[in-house]
């Protein structure tokens, strides 16, 4: 491959999205969890681009805020103005002063989203840093698209759908949105463009005829896979596009041998990284980033999102987890779920079990300790082998402060028990159920704080007055 020097990304994204009918602008709607710009700006960052020059126009504002919370590796985006919008070649006349003639700019649009990085590689390959490069694609139904003209296997023109003649709308090949060439080249023919043309804009693709009149040399790279250059218009379009995101995802990690039920009701919104023999039931959603340990099994209709589970555990049907900024960790061999929810900064050391209706936040288990059913742990430490008795809830909230709750090994709370925090319970003792406990227990005892049993001997029913 021809060296083609360095790569400038340019990237439309001025446009309103009418159709989205949407408040949000449209290159913020999110594929795979990620804004449609994210991802395109995610293929920059694949492609090495020195820079990406991002076109902004309705809502710019909110655009650059949330392209400055992507968290992009090695590449800080620029942004262009363009108001009002006046077509493609407008929009890519915005980008010059930020472009050098030393490199090649690629064009990208911010609403398409399924660009693989090979697939534009290849077109900078054929481009080799000299050529004015056209991704096309050949379409069943053309209608509305830009059509290739090509003389013999040459390219000639591109002419929009609106300006091409009955002969030319049975062509079949269409210019996808994208190119690459020399940023010198663009430079001049951009000069040139004019309004002279059905929708009075200034069209981008008026290039190719500058090209071939000045004898440069253009080349197309036809592909026949149109998901990677789709883009969204319409919260259909969105929701087509990622299921074709999701089925190769799918795939992918099927591929890797990961067990899933229906790769057609699988969600990954993120990073999963899976051991061997893990298996997934239908409906999941993954989420941010997600470890599955060798042998984790995860039920039907569990969502979970950054978190980390060790080898060989189990989650149980409609589980919840969450780990947001602070984790969850599971440790091997856990039980967690059905019903389960765990919430950031849960630890869970080997062989805990969380069950049905219990809540976990903020709180280390130790190994072996059991919360089977309808609790709350949080803000605590808790120690190994610990039974946590069904209803018990740890009130960790003043109302104004948190504090924690300190459980020892080996200690039995009954069921329906407060543990007023901050308290410590002693190792290896037992809390009688339905007690409330606002001071510290001792280790080995039990502790019961709560009304003494009595009865009434005979006792007679108030009976109804005649
Ligand atoms: C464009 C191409 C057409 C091609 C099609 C592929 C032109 C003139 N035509 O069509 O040949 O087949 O893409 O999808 O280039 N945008 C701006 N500013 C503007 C206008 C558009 O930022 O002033 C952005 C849009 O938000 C969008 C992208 O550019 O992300 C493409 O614009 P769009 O109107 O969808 O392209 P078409 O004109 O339909
Ligand atoms: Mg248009």
């Amino acid at each position: 491959m021809v060296s083609a020097g360095p790569l400038d990304v340019v990237i439309m994204a001025a446009g309103k999205g009418t159709r989205m009918k949407s408040e949000r602008p449209k290159v913020l709607h999110r594929l795979g969890g990620r804004a449609l710009l994210g991802r395109v700006l995610d293929t920059a960052v694949q492609l090495s681009a020195r820079q990406a020059v991002v076109i902004v126009g309705h809502q710019a504002e909110v655009v650059r805020a949330c392209v400055g919370s992507l968290g992009l590796e090695g590449l800080q985006p620029v942004f262009a103005l363009q108001q009002p919008q006046l077509g493609t070649g407008h929009a890519v006349q915005q980008a010059l002063p930020f472009l050098q003639d030393d490199g090649t700019t690629l064009v990208l649009s911010g609403d398409v989203p399924l660009t693989r990085p090979e697939t534009l590689r290849d077109l900078l390959a054929l481009g080799q840093g000299q050529k004015l490069a056209l991704l096309t694609l050949q379409l069943p139904d053309p209608t509305g698209y830009g059509r290739v003209l090509r003389q013999g296997s040459a390219v000639q023109a591109i002419v929009e759908h609106k300006d091409a003649t009955a002969q030319q709308r049975c062509i079949t090949e269409v210019y996808s949105g994208i190119m690459a060439l020399p940023t010198r080249l663009l430079r001049q023919w951009l000069g040139r463009l004019d309004q002279r043309n059905a929708q009075q804009e200034y069209y981008l693709t008026d290039i190719v005829r500058f090209a071939v009149a000045d004898g440069a040399p253009v080349v197309a790279h036809c592909i026949d896979k149109a998901s990677e250059v789709a883009g969204v218009n319409s919260p259909a379009q969105l929701a087509e596009l990622e299921r074709i995101f999701q089925r190769e995802q799918a795939e992918r990690l099927m591929a890797e041998g990961v067990r899933l039920a229906d790769p057609g009701r699988f969600d990954l919104r993120g990073q999963l990284l899976c051991g061997p023999d893990v298996e997934i039931d239908v409906g999941c959603v993954f989420e941010g980033r997600v470890e599955l340990g060798a042998g984790v099994r995860v039920g039907a209709h569990c969502v979970i999102a950054q978190a980390s589970i060790a080898d060989g555990t189990i989650i149980a049907p409609f589980t919840h987890i969450d780990g947001e900024a602070a984790g969850v960790e599971v440790g091997e061999d856990a039980r967690i779920g059905p019903f389960a929810r765990l919430r950031p900064g849960t630890r869970l050391a080997r062989q805990v079990h969380i069950g049905n209706f219990v809540e976990v936040k903020n709180a280390t288990l130790a190994e072996g300790t059991k919360a089977n059913h309808l609790a709350y742990l949080g803000d605590a430490s808790v120690g190994a082998r610990v039974n946590y008795g069904a209803g018990s809830i740890t009130a960790n909230y003043d109302g104004a402060n948190k504090h924690r709750t300190v459980i020892e090994d080996d200690v039995h709370v009954g069921s329906n028990c407060v543990l007023v925090a901050p308290v410590t319970l002693g190792a290896g003792g037992t809390i009688g159920g339905g007690s409330t406990i606002t001071e510290d227990t001792p280790p080995g005892a039990l502790t019961v704080a709560r009304g003494k049993q009595m009865s009434v001997a005979n006792w007679q029913r108030p009976q109804k007055k005649r």
